[in-house]
């Protein structure tokens, strides 16, 4: 599950943690170490996270694109080999590919180091330590601050935490160190982690698309699967095994621990955990919000989303250049327009806000039965409701403008400019030339992957829907009086696209080598977007005391009400860890699903007249020819499988690893039936979707043609005799 990258209210949380829920802290596993060992595992804690010595956790690393966290990796030669899913090396692919060397549609192997290929802002961090510095920010902060004061405060103390440690990593010559010192529980509880940062991240290898991606839409999110959604990159050091920017020069790096590689197959009930890097969940999340996400927080992005989409597919399907262009941003609004869907439709099915206002109304009963908590506890669900309801008002206009105004690319592109238009404004030609450089800089990147009819007609599309459900008083004023000026919206973006200087990289260009502020300052679509952020600025965006103040109260009070009970943080981007079992599961009446599938399947949903389910032939050959080498199981090739691991957006890519700490497989996806799995977690029907490491190392051998790579993977449990 690829992490979303969408601005979200901050909100909360969970009720009783089973077995298999939990996102664990490496730092705390000593409190699930005897159940782990109990459900299976035959490791040593320690062999899990060890600061001193090397463990699992210098094989998992984070995929970030320029700092940005998004998708989990893991290392598995002593050459720094990453294997992640397919979509989360699609933008990679994506940019290596053309009309003329169109890799992403036919896959792609390195057959030697020097054909694996650079990426611009990949990097990949890797956890060296963390600590818990709680103690040190409670200190700081007291019950008579606001909830504002109390985040400034807080923020304060974090931004000193990590100069300190990162200056005294650099003193002792670790340059390349980040200290991320965040919050835990809603405000309750600060730990910090510390990371190696990597920033020559090649891309080795990928299948072919109607490989990794086979199933599209369709099958996304979705049992059963037949998905190969996996790629391969390489970490590259420089010659002291220390991250460095890209250079010819660096070579593999050679990681304190890979992960082995098992053979030897799955059982349905064999243990498995997952470690990785997950970006977000609201267990927390109390049944008003719940309600919002229902009501209106989905179903506004669903909308937009389906129109900006249809938009893109029609020129898409009309041109390849286009599709190349647009294949990965069309690929994660679509992953999320599915997901809000689908999140919407089983909170209802599963009446997640019921479970929600029993776990609420329990909390009511036990604040109210002691007079301290009653002060401490007593308003915080009523102080709640009345914040959700002060924020509802804001929700289509937020989403509104999140999904709407600011989709056509143009938009946040012009935004770029902001800093020459400064300079520009103070007149400075140092400055001027530096924000001027910086901004060309970044246009190959932008006009690689645009075209501007397209955009224009986004644009079009939806701002027309945006006038027709915004309440007025919520529209930023050039969007009213462009409908006023132009009739339509349509009418509108066809002047901003010829009048603009920003959908057009000639133009721009021109622009560029003698900037002017006459020219920046009436471009249309930079003053749009001007326009929209003052818009934007003037909703209250800060519902601090009534939200985050009493979600951090009622965090602390579920916690405080048993007190026996291990409570897990919310999904931050930070590491974790999740344990449980392969299983097989009951979707609905009568309807069971098996734990893992085969090739056999991808034969069966074969279909080459629809771009989600072609097999490329050298499959199919392979297929008939039965050429399955050691990866078979009982005559076919065993694809992806489930278990009850609890993953979520960022886990991506994650290793799927067994009670030995060998890699079984690589965790993709999460399940329809649970789509609410992010707000509450569903102990039978929540499974993880993972490709089986089996495929992977088949395709790579016989479709791939790369056993340049098997080469370099430690094999174990390889079945004899075959
Ligand atoms: N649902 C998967 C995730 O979020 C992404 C799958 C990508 N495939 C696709 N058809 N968009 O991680």
């Amino acid at each position: 599950m690829k992490r979303i990258f969408i601005f979200l209210f901050a909100s909360l949380l969970s009720f009783k943690a089973m077995a298999d829920e939990g996102m664990w802290l490496l730092m705390f596993l000593g409190k699930n170490y005897e159940q782990m060992k109990k459900q299976g595992l035959k490791l040593k804690a320690e062999d899990i996270y060890n600061v001193n010595k090397a463990s699992l956790k210098d094989a998992i690393v984070q995929l970030r694109n320029n700092g940005r966290g998004f998708c989990t990796g893991e290392i598995i030669s002593k050459e720094g080999l990453v294997l992640t899913n397919h979509h989360c090396a699609y933008d990679a692919i994506q940019s290596h590919s053309s009309p003329e060397n169109d890799r992403l549609t036919n896959g792609f192997w390195a057959k030697n180091k020097s054909e694996e290929l650079a990426n611009e802002g990949l990097e990949v961090s890797i956890l060296v330590r963390m600590e818990d510095v709680t103690a040190r920010v409670l200190k700081e902060l007291n019950d008579n601050m606001t909830e504002r004061e109390r985040t400034k405060k807080a923020n304060e103390i974090l931004a000193q935490i990590k100069k300190e440690t990162e200056e005294a990593e650099k003193a002792k010559g670790n340059i390349n160190y980040e200290a991320t010192v965040t919050t835990f529980f809603g405000g309750n509880e600060y730990y910090m982690l510390v990371h190696e940062i990597f920033k020559d991240i090649r891309l080795v290898g990928a299948p072919h698309e109607s490989i990794g991606k086979f199933g599209g839409d369709t099958d996304n999110w979705m049992w059963p699967r037949h998905t190969g959604d996996f790629s391969m990159l390489r970490i590259y050091a420089n010659k002291n095994n220390k991250p460095a920017d890209y250079s010819k020069d660096n070579v593999p790096f050679k990681p304190r621990h890979h992960l082995p590689i098992s053979l030897g197959g799955i059982k349905e009930g064999d243990f498995s955990m997952v470690m990785g890097f997950p970006g977000r969940t609201d267990r927390f999340l109390t049944s008003y919000g719940v309600d919002q996400v229902i009501s209106t927080i989905n179903p506004s992005r669903v909308k937009l989303r389906d129109k900006r989409l249809q938009t893109w597919k029609e020129d898409m399907d009309k041109s390849t250049d286009i599709r190349i262009r647009y294949a990965s941003k069309y690929a994660s609004i679509a992953n999320y327009w599915k997901y809000f869907q689908g999140e919407a439709m089983i909170l209802k099915r599963l009446n997640t806000a019921a479970q929600k206002k029993t776990l609420e109304n329990s909390f009511q009963k036990w604040a109210d039965a002691d007079a301290t908590r009653k002060t401490k506890y007593g308003n915080v669900l009523t102080d709640l409701e009345k914040g959700y309801t002060a924020r509802g008002k804001y929700l289509i206009p937020r989403e509104y403008l999140n999904e709407g105004l600011v989709a056509p690319e143009i938009v946040t592109f012009s935004a770029q400019s902001m800093a020459l238009l400064a300079a520009l404004d103070a007149n400075s030609e140092p400055d001027i030339k530096k924000a001027a450089d910086n901004f060309k800089a970044a246009l190959s990147d932008h006009f690689k992957d645009y075209n501007m009819s397209t955009d224009q007609k986004v644009m079009a599309n939806l701002y027309e829907i945006y006038i027709n459900d915004v309440p007025n008083e919520f529209q930023p004023a050039a969007v009213k009086e462009a409908k006023t000026k132009y009739g339509s919206m349509a009418k509108f973006a066809e002047e901003l696209f010829k009048q603009s200087i920003f959908g057009d990289k000639a133009k721009l260009e021109a622009f560029l080598a003698k900037p002017t502020k006459e020219v920046l300052a009436n471009d249309m679509a930079l003053k749009l977007f001007q326009n929209i952020r003052k818009t934007a600025m003037s909703y209250p965006s800060d519902f601090a005391e009534g939200l985050d103040k009493n979600n951090r109260l009622f965090i602390a009070g579920v916690r405080e009400m048993d007190t026996k009970k291990f409570y897990y943080p919310n999904a931050n981007s930070t590491i974790r860890l999740t344990y449980g079992k392969v299983g097989s599961y009951t979707a609905r009446d009568a309807v069971k699903y098996n734990f893992f599938t085969t090739l056999d399947g991808v034969m069966e949903k074969e279909d080459n007249t629809n771009p989600e389910f072609v097999v490329p032939k050298q499959l199919r050959a392979i297929y008939e020819k039965k050429d399955f080498g050691r990866y078979a199981e009982n005559g076919t090739i065993p694809l992806a499988f489930i278990t009850n691991n609890d993953i979520t957006g960022g886990n991506s890519g994650s290793p799927v690893i067994n009670a030995k700490g060998e890699i079984i497989g690589c965790a993709f996806d999460g399940n329809w039936e649970a789509m609410s799995g992010n707000i509450a977690f569903e102990p039978n029907l929540q499974r993880c979707i993972c490709v089986d490491i089996r495929y992977v190392l088949f395709t790579i051998e016989k479709v791939g043609g790369a056993k340049n790579l098997i080469d370099e993977m430690t094999i174990v449990n390889e079945k004899k005799g075959k």
